[in-house]
């Protein structure tokens, strides 16, 4: 499958099945991932791969402690966003509707629960960097997550990026042993997409071209 379509093919998926996934699978994963641009060649990424039990605690423990703190989760670090980029939340909650009722569920408990147990998925990575870089190193963090997730779309793997479970960072750091100098840049739900589930149905609306882009010097 070529790039562009794989491009187009994806979209965040939020329900499994509970299929294992094959170690050399991930591992062709991780080797995109590995082989992403980044600053200098530095190559800051580093990846906690976790499934079975350990990933059930986890998921068990962020899960409870989600529920016993009742707070929504705020991706924008209570910074002002302009209402531009609001809007899209907004039309991306309002798109997601309809495709939860037919599963009997609502948006916002949805997103925060199936978040915070990684969708039901069979395996979780993590992304860390270490805390010395600079902020600009998101940049290659980005790309190398990006190549995870077009390869996996490509294996007929499904994944979701999430970032909600930052929130329960101390808890990450204590079951998978993250030690305090390494940055919690990301998790990545991966596994087989549930094709029955009407959620992964639903297609994030995307802006426009001439939404984001100015052209200097052409026609
Ligand atoms: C950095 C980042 C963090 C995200 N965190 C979450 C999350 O915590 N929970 C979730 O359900 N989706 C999360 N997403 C997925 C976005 O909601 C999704 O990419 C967006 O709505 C566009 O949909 P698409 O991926 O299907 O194109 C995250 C995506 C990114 C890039």
């Amino acid at each position: 499958m070529d790039v562009i379509t794989v491009i187009n093919e994806r979209a965040s998926v939020r329900g499994f099945k509970k299929k294992p996934v094959p170690r050399e699978l991930i591992e062709q994963l991780l080797d995109a991932a590995r082989k992403a641009p980044s600053a200098s060649n530095q190559q800051p990424w580093n990846f906690v791969v976790v499934k079975g039990e350990i990933k059930e605690k986890l998921a068990d423990d962020i899960l409870s402690a989600h529920r016993k703190l009742s707070k929504h989760y705020d991706p924008s670090k209570g910074k002002t966003i302009p209402r531009l980029y609001m809007d899209r939340t907004k039309k991306l909650l309002i798109g997601i509707r309809p495709y939860l009722k037919k599963m009997d569920k609502q948006v916002v408990p949805f997103i925060e629960e199936g978040s915070c147990v990684f969708y039901g998925a069979p395996v979780l990575i993590v992304v860390t960097l270490d805390k010395s870089h600079p902020k600009s190193k998101l940049v290659d963090m980005g790309c190398a997550v990006e190549n995870i997730v077009l390869a996996a779309q490509e294996k007929g793997l499904g994944t979701c990026i999430i970032a909600l479970i930052l929130m329960f960072e101390k808890l990450i750091r204590e079951h998978l042993a993250i030690p305090d100098s390494m940055d919690i840049v990301v998790g990545i739900a991966l596994g087989y997409p549930d094709g029955e589930l009407p959620v992964n149905a639903f297609r994030a609306p995307k802006e426009e071209l001439s939404e984001m882009t100015r052209w200097m010097g052409f026609k």
